[in-house]
């Protein structure tokens, strides 16, 4: 992977996005010139939240940033990252996805996480988090065991995002 490169975006049906990524055994160099590259892809894209697979990365890392457009950047590196508790309390709220661009849809989740990772110095860390950090980090950590926000919805409302992308790609080609 050539460090100035830019990241390109994989969407469904990619197969990496199905797949479960592997561990990082030490946050090296490469994994902190990845999560660069990473937050970079997610800036331009614009995202809040990108997961290595939607780089075509195997791997599980994730960066997030809920700063908004007047805010200075407030970037979250996560290596390894794993809920370790999550609130019985649920809530919904609509989620879309860089990997399924143009489509949104409610979804229900825990309305609070405690999640435990690596920070890009490989020191342990943990996030607790409500509302849409708790739904974001949820959504990136679904990334790296191959599951897509789509996945929580009912086989009717998935088929018709994935109609609906089938059809985007055929008007685009
Ligand atoms: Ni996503």
């Amino acid at each position: 992977m050539n460090g100035t490169e830019t990241l390109l975006i994989l969407e469904v049906p990619a197969p990496i996005l199905k797949a479960k990524a592997e561990r990082v055994a030490a946050v090296d160099d490469g994994v902190r010139d990845l999560m660069e590259r990473m937050l970079a892809a997610m800036y331009a894209a614009p995202g809040i939240g990108l997961a290595a697979p939607q780089v075509g990365v195997g791997r599980r890392v994730v960066v997030v940033d809920l700063a908004k457009e007047d805010e200075p950047p407030a970037p979250i590196r996560l290596v390894n990252p794993e809920v370790v508790w999550r609130s019985d309390e649920e809530s919904i709220g609509e989620e879309g996805c860089l990997s399924l661009p143009g489509q949104y849809a409610d979804v229900r989740r825990p309305e609070s996480v405690r999640v435990a990772y690596l920070d890009e110095h490989g020191s342990p860390r943990e996030i607790a988090a409500g509302g849409l950090l708790a739904r974001c980090l949820q959504h990136e950590i679904d990334h790296l065991d191959g599951i897509l926000f789509t996945d929580h919805l009912s086989a009717l409302k998935r088929n018709m995002i994935l109609r609906k992308l089938a059809k985007r790609r055929r008007d685009r080609d």
